[in-house]
Order: structure tokens, then C-alpha cells, then sequence
């Protein structure tokens, strides 16, 4: 948990200080430096001239410098090191004075509103590692001066407005610098050969500038190289095959939007493609929007198979989908809109088990749609544990050629979630039935063929629909009136059919409803009112002969038929009054009959709430404790109490007056008033009891006031034995943890997790794993916290009533996850799920491995811990491992000898596994637990214990060496 690791840091901050006043007597004979930097930081501070949050509220002359908000020093206090004032949203000129903190190695500024130019001065920061300013308001020329700074690594200046040409001599000598990221500014030219010098570059982001000319030959020579993004430049030259078939371990290549071409004279792939098959730890590859010419060679079936995205849109390729692409068998993302391709629709892309989003539309593609597309795998023909299915999401074929009737196995795609889009081909045949399976669908278009049939009734079942096209097509009948039922429709267009009828009144039900269009049919009769029909113009009724109504532009109805509305109105009003007065009268008797018994019943939960308590009283079923008890407990919430504070709220260290140990944590809220809710929340919690899992001792809930009590543990965090002394000494020092330790560590989380998931009373999903929210007790059991509480945030934020699963709101992303520790997919507004918390276990797994934090500074913008390690990896322990661990699990296991090898192998893959990019490939938190126990047992001499991985992390049998 924070509390403990921020804790620990005030308990070693506080000792040191002590010992220092003891031995010097005086603050005032602390170190020279760390006085100049103290002056030159409270003078940083007058240059900056709003500062929103309070951030530098603390920066007081006099304060302990080390102790500021975002400042760090080095071990012995000698001098800051660090200054991380990152998303604080300070605004003021980047100062010069800032180069008089001469011993800093982090200078981390990004996501404020830093103005001016990047100060010349800076070059005299001699020991910088790492600038990173992105997202300021910073202009002027590119700083040429950092070319000075020996030991630069990191350098992301993203989202400013530089200009002008990337010096030559900052690669003079960048042996050490490994990340640039300058994209979204004005630069412009060519991108000096001189980048080649920069051995250790494995990220290299310029993109959304202006450079031109040709990508420089020498990045060939950068065999580390990882990312290299030059999207949306004005690039020239052909694709660069050369450099690509060197840069073996390049994982992700952007080079969309720029004017390159490929070979013989823009119409040759196939040496681009020979070359990227080199590559075999890609990707993503993207080459969108540049006009190439050439066919899609069959060596694409020989890319990666890791590969799985691949952006080809907007291009001018031709000829035909070759069959091989089925050999990408990690595709999820394709996409080849607007090109030239023609043939037929390959059935082999069904292979393509992973496969989301297919985008074929604005082509050539004739044939008929493959009914295989419909069989992707399904759940069941793939060891389930792997959890396989088939997520095709989004489907575009619109724009070709395409011919025959929408196959009905289509409907085998259940899980197309957002997207069907077979608009503008030549199918036909009646619209089938099956359309109405896709009950997660957000978007169908089919219109613009020559479908024929009627609209189903059971179309309602769709009931994820946002927008439904069925306009120009040859479609009869009457609309169904379950059309009303589509609760999330907002568009609605058939225009240009042979529907007659009515127009069902049941479509003013719809408060989503804002587009409407049923020109061109020939609807009949009285267009209805309310709803949607109150909004609408004659445009969406145009070319129906006989339609009259209110809407303005279309002809009145007669009198006649408005006679026969009114007598038709006044027999349901007095129709429902009567029922309405016979249901009163019938709910009064009842409720009289409800009260006398609750009066006469006097423990009635009912009424013990309704009751104002006197004296705040924690929620009964809980050991009694009173609100001033944990007051008392606390020192009345005294601030020394305080040992971590957090985005839920606050924690404080108790002592009860037994002597029992307690931390309380205060939930920070919102609006208050969901007592009711929250005291639900905590009962259920209450009752998940599980070895690896914090208890929740009790809850205090008042209106205004919520919070847990729970055990407190001595023993600190998972993070505080991992990274001992890391905040004082960034970084540096080991862990002592064996490899016995970790894997069990592992385990235990896994199977606390695992409870949550699948076992507890409700499933919990925890949505903030990471090391400092596992807390270990004295003989190092793991112990999951903070498990529920973004649960609890939410009932008494108001939520949805506690329903976390379908948190989608600005508290829920709020709350999801942390830095390095937040799955991808809530990036894109996912809902939260567990295959979230499968993501951060993993991360925390690799972190076990390697004691890398995902928040190092290596890993910034797109370079996360798992990318690296997979890079890196390759059965190569020693490139990835903590070194502690490999030299003491040497020690550990002498006599045999590839034990620890293929166990700490196994973890590695195992977090690889859980941080896939695609939640549907990750494993459960069952299935990692089960793998994690058999590793512990085959560790501590457990010969029955194999890996015939329920994972598939490892085929072999590891009892024979
Ligand atoms: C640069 O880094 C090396 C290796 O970490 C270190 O020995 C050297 O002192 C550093 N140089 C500066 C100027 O900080
Ligand atoms: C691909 O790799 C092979 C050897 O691994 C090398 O001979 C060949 O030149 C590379 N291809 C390109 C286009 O560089
Ligand atoms: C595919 O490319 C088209 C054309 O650029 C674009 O409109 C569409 O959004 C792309 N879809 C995906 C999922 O990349
Ligand atoms: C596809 O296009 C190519 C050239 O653009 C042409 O030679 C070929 O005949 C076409 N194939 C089909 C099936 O139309």
C-alpha cells in the first residue's frame, strides 16, 4: 500500500534528519550545494505565475529542499537530482535559473504551460539524463545545445511549437541517449545521417513534423532500434528496405502519410516486404495514405507472426488479396480501405482467429462474401483456457463489388461489437434473419445494394444499436413495431425501399432518436407525434404519397381522421384512469398493512435507518467502534498520523486501546448522501475472506464522512522490499527477495486475485494492482489491499450504484489503474473487466523479474516494461533478469542446475502472456494462479510438479535435469 511505502519514507526521512541535527547542530551547516540549490529552486518558483494546483505552495525558504513537492536529492543529501512537476498545469517562462541546480539528472516538466525557449543555459546541466517537456507552449529553434549533455538518454520535447532543422551535432555523440521524442512540432529538413552514432536508440519518434528527404541510411546500423515513428512528414525516397532488413528487433514501424514509394517506379512491394520479413519481432506496420503502387505480394504470409496490426489504406494497390495473409496469425487490426484490390475476398482470412477489425471497403472486391467469415473460431475449438474467440469487432466491405446474398453465418460473429458496414455492393437476397443475432452491434449498414425481403420483427433484439441503414435497397412490408424497442438508436434511415403501411407510432418511444428518414417508400396514413417526430422535417418523409401530419411541410390530415383520433384518445384516457385509481386504491391498502408491521416490528433494518443515529455508529455487523473511538485512535486524524495519501483519500496509522494496530483509511468523496449504498458495498466486502486478501475490519459511515479500518501491517509493501530505499536513492540498492520468495509472492497474488474474480460473493474487480498495494505479513504471504475500493468510491460518489462492471463515466477512468499498471484497451474507453487486472498482474510479474518499474524513465511513450522485455528476452536471461536474483538463484540452487533458469523463463513468459495487447488472448487469474502453485512446488522439490501448462507457457516436463 502507498501509506506504508510513504511511511517508511518519512520514518527513514525523518531519522536521517534527526541524526543530521544531531551531528551538526545547525541547519545551517548543511551542505553548500544543497543551499544553492534551495535558492535557485525558490527562485524557479518566483518565475512561475499560476500555479493551479498549489503545487509549490510547500517551497518555503527555510524548508527542507529534499522534502519539496517533485524535488529529490541524491542519497547523502549532497544535492537535488530531480525535479518532477509533471501535469502540474504551472504556467510561466522556462527559466534559465534552473541550470543552476548542477547536480540534476531528471528534469521532468511535461503537461504544463511552460512558455519562451528552452534556455541555452541548460547545456551546463552537465549530469541531465532525462529532459522531458512535452506538452508546454515552448517555441524558438531546436535546442542545438543539448548536444553538450554526455549522458542525455531521454529527450521527448512532443507537442511544442520548435522549428527549424535537427541539428547534426547533437548525434556528434549520443551513445547514451535511447529515447527522442519530438513529434507534433514544426521541425523541418532532413533527418541527419549522423542518427546512426546513437547505438542505444530504441525509440524514435518525430511524428507530425515537416522533415523531408530521405529516412538516413545509418539507421540500419541501430540494431536496438524499437519504434520508429515518422508518420505524417513530407518523407520522399522508396520504402526503405535496406534499413528495415537490419533492424531485426524493431517492434512497431510507422511511416503513414509521407511521399515515399515503392520500388521499380511505385509498382513493386515485394523487395519492401522480402525485407520486412527480417523483422520478426514486428508488430505494427503502417503505411497508410502514400499512393503506393504494386501488388500485395505472398511473402506477406512470412512477416512476424507477431504482427498484428497492419495499416495499408489509401493506396493504390492492386491485383488480389494473396490467400497467404491467413499466415499472420496474430492479425487483429487490418485495414486496406481504398485501394485497388479486386478479386475475390480470400475464405482463408478466416484462419484469422484473433482478427477485430476488418477493412476492405472502397476496392474492387468482387465474388461473394465468404460465408467462412462467419466461422471464425468459436470458443470451445481452442483450449479454452487460452480463451480464444472469435472478437471481430468492426467489419467493413463497403464500396466494392461484392455479389450474392449476405451470408447467413455471418450471424457467427457474435461478437461484432461496433461495426457492420456491406453498404454500396451488388448483394441481394432477402436481408437475413440472422442480422438480428448481433445483439452487440452499435452500427449496421447495408444500404445501397438490391436486398429485397421485409424488416423482422426481432430486429429489436439488436438492442446495442445505435444507427441502422437500410436505405436504397428493395425492401417491403411494413416497418414492425418493435422498431420502438431499440432503446440506444439514434439514426434510423430505410429511405428509398418499397416500404408501405403505417409508420409505427412506437418509434416516439425512443429518446435516443434524432435522425429519422423514410423518404421515397410508400408509408401511408398519420405520421405520429411526440419523440422523435416532434423534431423532424418533411425531409424525412419525402416521396411517400399518402402520408398527412403535424410535421411541418407535409399536408395536413383531414378532419375526419382527426375526429377519429380524438374519439380514440378519449377512450384510452378514460381507460387508463380507471386502471390507474383501481391500482391506487390497491397500493394504499397494502402500504397501511407494511407500516402497522413495521411499527410493531421495532429491529426492522428499514427502520433502524430510518432513524438519524445521535451518535455516529460504525454499520451494524461490524465490531462496534465509534467514530470518536477512531478519532481517539488516530489522534484525532493528526497529520503525524498520516502515512499515505491517495486518489481515494487519506490513510492514517491507529492505535485501538487494546494496543491493536489499524489503518484508516478516509474515503475522499464527491457528493455525499449514498450511505445506504456504501454500507451495502462494505457488508459484501466484508464478507470476501480469503488468505490473500486484506480484511476489511470494519467501516465507519456517516453521511459526510466514510472510511475503512483495516489491519495494519508493519511489514510495509510488496514495493518497499522490492525497491528498498528507492525513493531516496533512485533506484539504486537491491532486493533481497530470493526467487523462491517472488514466485511464491506471485502465487499468492494470483490466487487472491483469482478469489476476487471468480470466487467471491460478488466478482471484484480491483482495477489498481500494483506493488505497493500488496502489503506482506510476517512470514512474507502476500496480501492483496485496496481491492474494492473503486467499488466503494463509486456508491458513494454517486455512481451506478456499485456496478463496477460497467463503470464508464469521468470517476471510473479516474479511478482505473495506474501508470505502467493500466491496460491499453481503457486507453480507448474500454470498460473495465478482469482481463484489466490480468494486464497489471502481468506487468507486476515482469517487474518481480526484472525490479524495473514501469514508470522508469526508460519506459516513456510507447516503450513499456513488456514491450522491453520481449525485445530483449529471447530466452536470454542475463539482457532482462535483476542480477540479484540471478546470482543468488545460482547460489540457491547449485546442483541443478537449469532449475532456476526455466523457473524465472517461466515467469517472464507468463507475464508476457497476461500483458498481450488483446484481452480476449490473455489467460485468467485461475489459469495463472494454477501455473504460478505448480512452479512453487516444482521450486521447493516437488518432483510431481511439471509444467504441463495449462498456459502452454512451456510443453516440456522439467523433472529430468
Ligand atoms: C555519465 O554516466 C557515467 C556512467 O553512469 C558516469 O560515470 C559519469 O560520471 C556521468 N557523467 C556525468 C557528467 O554525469
Ligand atoms: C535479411 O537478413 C539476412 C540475414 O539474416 C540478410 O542477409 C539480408 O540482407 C537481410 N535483408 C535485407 C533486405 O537487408
Ligand atoms: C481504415 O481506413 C479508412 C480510410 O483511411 C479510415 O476511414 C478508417 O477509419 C480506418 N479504420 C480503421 C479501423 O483503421
Ligand atoms: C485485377 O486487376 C489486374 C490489374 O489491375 C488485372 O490484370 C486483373 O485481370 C484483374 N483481375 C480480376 C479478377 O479482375
Amino acid at each position: 500500500m502507498i501509506f506504508i511505502r510513504t511511511f517508511l519514507l518519512l520514518l527513514f526521512q525523518h531519522l536521517f534528519l534527526s541524526s543530521a541535527f544531531a551531528v551538526s547542530g545547525s541547519r545551517h551547516h548543511r551542505n553548500h550545494s544543497l543551499l544553492a540549490d534551495e535558492a535557485a529552486l525558490l527562485a524557479f518558483k518566483k518565475t512561475i505565475v499560476f500555479d493551479p494546483e498549489s503545487k509549490l505552495a510547500g517551497w518555503t525558504e527555510g524548508g527542507d529542499v529534499c522534502s519539496f513537492t517533485g524535488v529529490r536529492c541524491d542519497k547523502h543529501r549532497h544535492s537535488v537530482v530531480q525535479l518532477n512537476l509533471s501535469r502540474s498545469r504551472l504556467t510561466g517562462a522556462l527559466s534559465p535559473i534552473i541550470s543552476n541546480l548542477s547536480g540534476l539528472r531528471y528534469l521532468i516538466l511535461d503537461e504544463n504551460h511552460f512558455y519562451g525557449i528552452i534556455p541555452p543555459e541548460f547545456s551546463s546541466l552537465r549530469h541531465l539524463q532525462s529532459l522531458r517537456l512535452d506538452s508546454n507552449n515552448l517555441r524558438g529553434s531546436f535546442p542545438e545545445f543539448l548536444a553538450a549533455l554526455p549522458n542525455l538518454t531521454v529527450l521527448t520535447l512532443t507537442e511544442n511549437h520548435l522549428m527549424g532543422t535537427l541539428p547534426p551535432s547533437l548525434f556528434s555523440n549520443c551513445s547514451s541517449l535511447a529515447n527522442i521524442e519530438l513529434s507534433q512540432n514544426l521541425l523541418t529538413g532532413k533527418i541527419p545521417q549522423e542518427i546512426g552514432n546513437c547505438l542505444s536508440l530504441w525509440n524514435l519518434n518525430l511524428y507530425n513534423n515537416q522533415f523531408t528527404g530521405e529516412l538516413p541510411a545509418t539507421l540500419g546500423n541501430i540494431s536496438e532500434l524499437y519504434n520508429i515513428d515518422v508518420e505524417s512528414n513530407s518523407l520522399t525516397g522508396e520504402l526503405p528496405a535496406n534499413i528495415i532488413g537490419k533492424l531485426y528487433s524493431v517492434v512497431s514501424l510507422h511511416l503513414s502519410y509521407n511521399k515515399m514509394v515503392s520500388h521499380d517506379h511505385n509498382t513493386n512491394l515485394e523487395p519492401f516486404f522480402t525485407a520486412l520479413a527480417n523483422c520478426t519481432e514486428l508488430q505494427e506496420l503502417e503505411l497508410a495514405g502514400m499512393r503506393l503502387g504494386g501488388r500485395l505480394p505472398s511473402s506477406i504470409g512470412r512477416l512476424s507472426g507477431e504482427l498484428s496490426t497492419m495499416l495499408l489504406q489509401e493506396n493504390s494497390i492492386f491485383g488480389t488479396i494473396p490467400p497467404d495473409i491467413a499466415h499472420l496469425s496474430s492479425l487483429t487490426w487490418l485495414n486496406l480501405t481504398s485501394n485497388s484490390l479486386n478479386g475475390t475476398i480470400p475464405a482463408e482470412i478466416s484462419r484469422l482467429s484473433y482478427l477485430e477489425q476488418l477493412f476492405l471497403s472502397h476496392n474492387l472486391l468482387t465474388g461473394a462474401i465468404p460465408a467462412a467469415l462467419g466461422q471464425l473460431p468459436h470458443l470451445g475449438t481452442i483450449p479454452p483456457t487460452l480463451g480464444k474467440c472469435t472478437d471481430l469487432s468492426m467489419l467493413d466491405l463497403s464500396y466494392n463489388r461484392l455479389t450474392g446474398s449476405i451470408p447467413p453465418e455471418i450471424s457467427g460473429i457474435r461478437e461484432i461489437r461496433r461495426y457492420l458496414n456491406l453498404s454500396h455492393n451488388l448483394l441481394d437476397g432477402p436481408l437475413p434473419i440472422e442480422l438480428s443475432k448481433l445483439e452487440n452491434v452499435e452500427e449496421i449498414d447495408v444500404s445501397s445494394n438490391n436486398l429485397s425481403g421485409s424488416i423482422f420483427f426481432q430486429i429489436s433484439s439488436c438492442i446495442a444499436v445505435t444507427r441502422l441503414n437500410f436505405s436504397h435497397n428493395s425492401i417491403e412490408g411494413h416497418l414492425p413495431d418493435s422498431i420502438g424497442d431499440l432503446k440506444n438508436l439514434e439514426s434510423f434511415d430505410v429511405s428509398g425501399n418499397h416500404l408501405s403501411g403505417g409508420i409505427p407510432t412506437s418509434l416516439n418511444k425512443s429518446q435516443s432518436l434524432s435522425f429519422l428518414n423514410l423518404s421515397f417508400n410508400d408509408f401511408a396514413g398519420v405520421i405520429p407525434s411526440g419523440g422523435v417526430f416532434n423534431s423532424v422535417t418533411d425531409k424525412s418523409f419525402l416521396g411517400n404519397q399518402d402520408l398527412c401530419g403535424a410535421v411541418s411541410g407535409m399536408p395536413k390530415c383531414s378532419h375526419k381522421s382527426q375526429w377519429f383520433r380524438l374519439r380514440l384518445f378519449l377512450i384510452v384516457f378514460v381507460l387508463v384512469t380507471f386502471a390507474s385509481a383501481i391500482l391506487i386504491t390497491i397500493c394504499c391498502v397494502i402500504g397501511i398493512r407494511r407500516i402497522k408491521v413495521m411499527v410493531s416490528s421495532g429491529n426492522s433494518v428499514d427502520t433502524e435507518q430510518a432513524r438519524k443515529p445521535e451518535t455516529p455508529e460504525l454499520i451494524h455487523n461490524f465490531p462496534r467502534i465509534t467514530y470518536r473511538e477512531l478519532s481517539e485512535a488516530t489522534g484525532g486524524f493528526d497529520e503525524q498520523r498520516l502515512v499515505g495519501t491517495g486518489s481515494y483519500g487519506r490513510v492514517y496509522k491507529g492505535l485501538l486501546p487494546d494496543g491493536t494496530a489499524i489503518a484508516v483509511k478516509v474515503l475522499q468523496f464527491q457528493s455525499g448522501n449514498s450511505t445506504k449504498s456504501f454500507n451495502r458495498e462494505c457488508q459484501v466486502l466484508k464478507r470476501i475472506r480469503h488468505r490473500n486478501l486484506i480484511r476489511i475490519i470494519t467501516a465507519c459511515s456517516l453521511p459526510d464522512f466514510k472510511a475503512l479500518v483495516l489491519p495494519y501491517m508493519a511489514n510495509g509493501s510488496l514495493d518497499s522490499r522490492l525497491y528498498p530505499h528507492s525513493e531516496t536513492d533512485l533506484g539504486s540498492g537491491s532486493s533481497d527477495l530470493t526467487l523462491l520468495q517472488r514466485v511464491s509472492i506471485c502465487c499468492d497474488i494470483a490466487e487472491g486475485m483469482a478469489y476476487l474474480h471468480h470466487h467471491s460473493p460478488v466478482k471484484v474487480i480491483h482495477c489498481d494492482l500494483k506493488p505497493s498495494n500488496v502489503l506482506l505479513n510476517d512470514d512474507m504471504t502476500a496480501l492483496v489491499s485496496d481491492f474494492g475500493i473503486a467499488r466503494l468510491v463509486m456508491t458513494v460518489g454517486g455512481g451506478n450504484g456499485g456496478v463496477v462492471e460497467n463503470m464508464g463515466n469521468s470517476t471510473a477512468n479516474l479511478l482505473c489503474g495506474s501508470i505502467g499498471y493500466v491496460a491499453p484497451e481503457y486507453g480507448f474507453g474500454s470498460t473495465t473487466s478482469t482481463k484489466g487486472d490480468v494486464y497489471s498482474f502481468g506487468v507486476l510479474v515482469l517487474e518481480m523479474v526484472t525490479r524495473k518499474r514501469p514508470t522508469d524513465d526508460m519506459f516513456v511513450g510507447g516503450l513499456n516494461l513488456h514491450k522491453w522485455v520481449k525485445t530483449h528476452y529471447h530466452g536470454r536471461l542475463e539482457k532482462v533478469v535483476d542480477p540479484y536474483l540471478m546470482r543468488a538463484s545460482r547460489d540457491q540452487f547449485p546442483e541443478v542446475k537449469r532449475m532456476w533458469e526455466v523457473a524465472i523463463g517461466e515467469l517472464v513468459e507468463l507475464g508476457i502472456l497476461c500483458t498481450q495487447e488483446s484481452p480476449s488472448t490473455r489467460p485468467t487469474m485461475l489459469d495463472a494462479a494454477d501455473d504460478l502453485d505448480r512452479l512453487k512446488r516444482y521450486l521447493s522439490g516437488d518432483t510431481t510438479a511439471t509444467f504441463a501448462s495449462s498456459l502452454g507457457i512451456s510443453s516440456s516436463t522439467l523433472g529430468d535435469d
